[in-house]
């Protein structure tokens, strides 16, 4: 990490070498709720704090793509009021984001998962963000939102099988997964250390970084911590 400079009126530090597509499982928030005698509803509306700056700096740092790991296929699994609380979070989000980019925003929204389940004003709010920020030119944040990296993989599959292909490549499964690029570095706060089903495919070369920091307490400078390591990495992609 080089030191700060300023640019574009925001102070920020100068990374030689970027992730091109960042992956941020954002973990903790239950532990970070307990710990303080708060329902875990409070620790994700915490981490939706946390993932709205943390968003904002990957934009403000120049990552291409950003993903969030927000919700999986198997967080149906938990109590009803958490699904729901999870969902108002989300919706909340989008209203807000739909205010801004009547603002400056220049981010682009996607959501990658199943469409299945969610329900329908959720997303008519993520199609409409979709559309709304198609255009924009700055990061890309995609919001994994009942999403699962074997599912993923699986759809991908059973759309070349419908196809009428019998032999398929590693380049067929690229580009019918969510279309996007292999993922340089994953984030892991809360001191697992594991890919719970993360952008399986995507996650090849991935580099790990991992803390013990507690999502909701993820700071800027935690994000910086790990950039700063990625930039030291020595990445040979099996060669
Ligand atoms: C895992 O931590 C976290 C989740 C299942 C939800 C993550 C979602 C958010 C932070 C909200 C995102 C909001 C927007 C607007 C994108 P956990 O709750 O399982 O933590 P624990 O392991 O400590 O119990």
């Amino acid at each position: 990490m080089a030191l700060f400079s300023k640019k574009e009126s925001k102070i920020k530090p100068e990374f030689e070498v970027l992730p091109n597509h960042l992956g941020i499982i954002m973990d903790g928030n239950g532990r970070w709720a307990k710990k303080r005698g708060l329902p875990r509803s409070a620790g994700h509306k915490a981490g939706a704090n946390v993932f709205r700056t943390i968003s904002d700096e990957c934009a403000n740092l120049g990552i291409k793509y950003v993903t969030f790991y927000a919700f999986s296929t198997e967080n149906w699994k938990r109590p009803k009021e958490e699904v729901d609380a999870l969902m108002s979070l989300f919706k909340d989000y989008l209203l807000e984001a739909k205010a801004d980019m009547l603002k400056a925003k220049n981010n682009k929204i996607k959501f990658i998962g199943e469409k299945e389940g969610i329900s329908e004003d959720l997303l008519e709010l993520m199609n409409e963000a979709e559309e709304e920020t198609a255009s924009h030119t700055g990061t890309t944040v995609y919001l994994a939102v009942n999403y699962g990296g074997r599912q993923e993989i699986v759809s991908a599959v059973n759309k070349l099988i419908s196809q009428g292909r019998e032999q398929i490549t590693e380049e067929d499964i690229s580009s019918n997964i969510y279309t996007y690029p292999e993922c340089d570095l994953i984030i892991r706060p809360s001191g697992e250390q594991r890919l719970s089903n993360f952008l399986l495919w995507q996650a090849a070369y991935s580099e790990f970084w991992y803390s013990d920091v507690l999502w909701p307490d993820f700071s800027k400078q935690d994000l910086y911590k790990a950039l700063s390591e990625f930039e030291n990495r020595n990445r040979r992609f099996g060669a």
